[in-house]
């Protein structure tokens, strides 16, 4: 590589902006100058990141006017609503976690390991999915590519950092401010708002956004997303139908070489994916894969992952890299 990117954090005082930091740092992620913008609330705080210190600047219209190459959305839909397209006409690639872009035709719907070929045609934006969406595609990508998935039915079980402070504040102190009901002592099957059709829009953004990154409108798909009193990282229990037979054994061989994944799947020794143990990790964990005996070519299977890192943060750093294999910073 011979120029090293400009990068720019937009929601850098966020649970998912410190976390992009983080995964910055682990990963060893090649940067000129970094640029950290937040709101008003917070300018002028200082971070301190691999050995210097940094000022927090407030988000404006003129905080891409120059040198700025890649930008790390993590700060509410309306906030990249607005800044997005104000980045990209400046030439900066923003990646952008929020559900603002996702499902707009011009903009690719991205996961490394499932359709990095997508990145391609960014027009400046590039769009990072919803994070249970994110360790779902990972698992099914090639078991789709393999077997023909007809349908899916997702069920989750999806942790309060999720919400951001106001979710883990509220797991931490049995308030009710970031949901409509105490998260303690409660599965909420409500994420995000109601639809007209009776599902959450974390539902419907679970069932559009798989459709667009496995490139296949035709699959069936239905969802049901619950939160539940876990501080780090989403269960989901997901159900396939596949068009073609399968052998049990040939699925676990395949998602244990398929990128991403770690098969954690010894029934007989207690061993399957936990939330606890993938917190603070960045694969997607598969186990209690069995077979749905009710259906023909049924199979279930149990994915968790952390939602804040490969839901988020590992995901769109992951894009980042990619990024950088292109000409531009070639
Ligand atoms: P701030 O800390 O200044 O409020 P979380 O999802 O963890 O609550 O984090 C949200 C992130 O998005 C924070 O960094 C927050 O900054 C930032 N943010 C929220 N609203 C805006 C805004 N209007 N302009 C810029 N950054 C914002």
């Amino acid at each position: 590589m011979n120029k090293k990117p400009n990068i720019a954090i937009v929601g850098a005082t966020g649970v998912v902006g410190t976390t992009f930091l983080k995964v910055l740092e682990e990963r060893d992620f090649p940067f000129d100058q970094l640029t950290l913008l937040a709101s008003s609330r917070s300018a002028g705080k200082t971070v301190d990141f691999k050995g210097a210190t940094y000022q927090v600047e407030e988000l404006n219209d003129h905080s891409f006017d120059e040198g700025i190459d890649i930008a790390l959305f993590s700060a509410g839909g309306s906030t990249s609503e607005k800044y997005a397209p104000i980045a990209a006409a400046h030439g900066v690639v923003v990646i952008d976690n929020s559900s603002a872009w996702r499902m707009d035709p011009s903009v690719p719907l991205v996961v490394p390991e499932v359709n990095p070929q997508d990145i391609l045609w960014n027009h400046g934006i590039i769009a990072n999915p919803n994070c249970s969406t994110i360790q779902a595609v990972v698992a099914l990508k090639p078991l789709h590519d393999k077997y023909k998935i007809k349908r899916i039915v997702y069920s989750t079980y999806q942790a309060v950092s999720g919400s951001g402070i106001k979710g883990i504040n509220d797991l931490k102190n049995g308030t009710s401010i970031a949901y409509p009901h105490p998260i303690v002592n409660n599965c909420i099957p409500h994420i995000d708002v109601f639809m007209e059709n009776g599902y959450t829009k974390e539902e419907m953004k679970m069932i559009h956004e798989t459709r667009k990154i496995l490139g296949d409108p035709s699959i069936a798909i239905t969802a049901t997303t619950v939160r539940v009193p876990v501080f780090d990282s989403h269960s989901e229990s997901i159900n396939l139908e596949f068009e073609r037979p399968f052998e049990i054994e040939d699925v676990k061989k395949l998602l244990a070489v398929s990128p991403g994944i770690v098969l954690r799947d010894d029934p007989a020794n207690n061993v399957y994916p936990l939330a606890s143990e993938a917190a603070g990790t960045d694969p997607v964990y598969v186990g209690r894969i069995r077979r749905d005996e009710s259906v023909a070519n049924g199979l279930n299977m149990w994915v968790v992952a952390d939602n804040i890192r490969k839901g988020a943060a590992t995901n769109a750093i992951q894009i980042a890299e990619e990024l950088l294999k292109g000409e531009k910073f070639q």
